[in-house]
């Protein structure tokens, strides 16, 4: 092997901006990049500890939480996944988890490998669970804690989540929520829905480059935590010694792990870029676009793959691929000749779907009209318009 530096390291790097219209990433507003741009700082340095502290602010805010321990992980939301399950379980026990798109079989797959029980609550994709069959699910398993996804990415499902917190109380279960896909762009209210672990990711709603994931812990999760008879399998996702560097119920600070101090940055201007108008007026303009690129789908003919209104997540929208027509070249096209994103289905909606996302920064009025314009040049292109277009 040559010891030359490998010649394309030698080349200039162009990258064009995209309109990023997929379930995220979603581009970051102009101040969270100049905000990135910012001089690094030490990971322990005292103006760093002083933004991680108004990062854990922020992230109480939009997690509308008290709880202490609120904190940002220098890792993506499938590490806060992680997190949340070794953290409050341990192998041997056992959690429920709704499965309705593919975050359930993930949330699976990450408890199996770590020796926890999984009971497995299956629901059908494109539907959300009711407090009914939780609440029947839980009397019979008895887990120590459930697991449910706030917004399904894979099928555009949204679970309403008020109610089940009174039923995991009565079972005595912790509740465990993954809203990365849904945070910032509809309800959520941690402290007052019972909800004892929730975690979201940087790149969706928040707007902010991938690679930090919010996550905080309710006192009770805490106490799950304190009565653990082993250590959490994973150091770097112990959230207890992580919380020390987070100066956590004013512990002196703790090097754990060298933050990534760029994207905490960015983080924390991302987090005041949500915070400029009130978490309502976010989700609130989140369900008026839903409402205008749902309207502009059934324009162009296209049919949603969500049956119940109730059930649409308004920050990704999952459109059934009409037969006859190739998803990848529509996408194809729309990347090709307008530089946007609109993704393939993923999990249940692979090769069915299309989904397009409308997530912080990027959902906008005009951004849903840019979509719909371009997806109706790339329907025209593969021949699907001009037969929808004779009747
Ligand atoms: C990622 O979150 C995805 O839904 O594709």
């Amino acid at each position: 092997m040559s010891s030359k530096w490998p010649e394309n390291l030698g080349e200039a790097m162009i990258i064009k901006e995209k309109l990023l219209m997929g379930p995220g990433p979603s581009n970051c507003p102009p101040t969270v990049l100049k905000a990135a741009a910012n001089p690094l700082l030490g990971h322990l340095h005292p103006d760093f500890c002083v933004i991680m502290d108004d990062v854990k602010a922020g992230i109480k805010h939009l997690f509308q939480t008290e709880n202490e321990l609120t904190i940002a992980l220098c890792a993506s939301g499938h590490a806060a996944m992680e997190a949340t399950l070794v953290n409050v379980l341990e192998a041997g026990e056992k959690v429920v988890i709704a499965r309705n798109g593919i975050w359930g079989d993930r949330a699976a797959d990450i408890a199996s490998r770590a020796g926890i029980l999984v009971a497995m609550m299956n629901g059908n994709p494109g539907k959300s669970f009711s407090t009914e069959d939780i609440e029947e699910f839980l009397a019979k398993e008895k887990p120590k804690a459930f697991f449910i996804t706030h917004g399904e990415s894979s099928t555009g499902v949204l679970q309403n989540l008020k109610g089940i917190g009174s039923i995991c109380r009565k079972y005595n279960c912790l509740f465990l929520v993954d809203s990365v896909a849904a945070c910032g762009g509809v309800e959520l209210k941690m402290d007052e829905w019972g909800i004892d672990v929730l975690y979201s990711g940087s790149q969706k709603v928040l707007s902010a480059p991938p690679g930090t994931a919010p996550i905080s812990f309710s006192a009770q999760a805490r106490e799950a935590i304190k009565n653990r008879k082993t250590a959490v399998q994973s150091y770097y996702l112990d959230v207890e010694i992580l919380g020390r560097y987070w100066n956590v119920d004013n512990q002196p600070r703790f090097y754990h792990h060298t933050g990534a101090v760029t994207n905490i940055i960015a983080l924390r201007e991302a987090l005041s870029f949500i915070s400029s108008k009130t978490l309502e007026q976010s989700w609130k303009r989140h369900k008026n676009c839903q409402k205008k690129l749902h309207e502009g789908l059934k324009e162009l003919g296209l049919e949603l793959f969500v049956e119940n209104e109730d059930d649409r997540l308004p920050c990704v929208t999952t459109i059934k691929v009409p037969g006859g027509v190739e998803w990848a070249k529509v996408t194809g096209l729309m990347m090709q000749n307008d530089t946007i994103e609109m993704a393939g289905g993923l999990g249940p909606t692979a090769g069915k779907c299309w989904r397009i996302g409308l997530m912080g920064y990027n959902c906008t009025e005009a951004n849903v009209e840019k979509v719909l314009w371009s997806l109706k040049k790339a329907l025209e292109s593969v021949g699907y318009l001009s037969q929808i277009e004779t009747f």
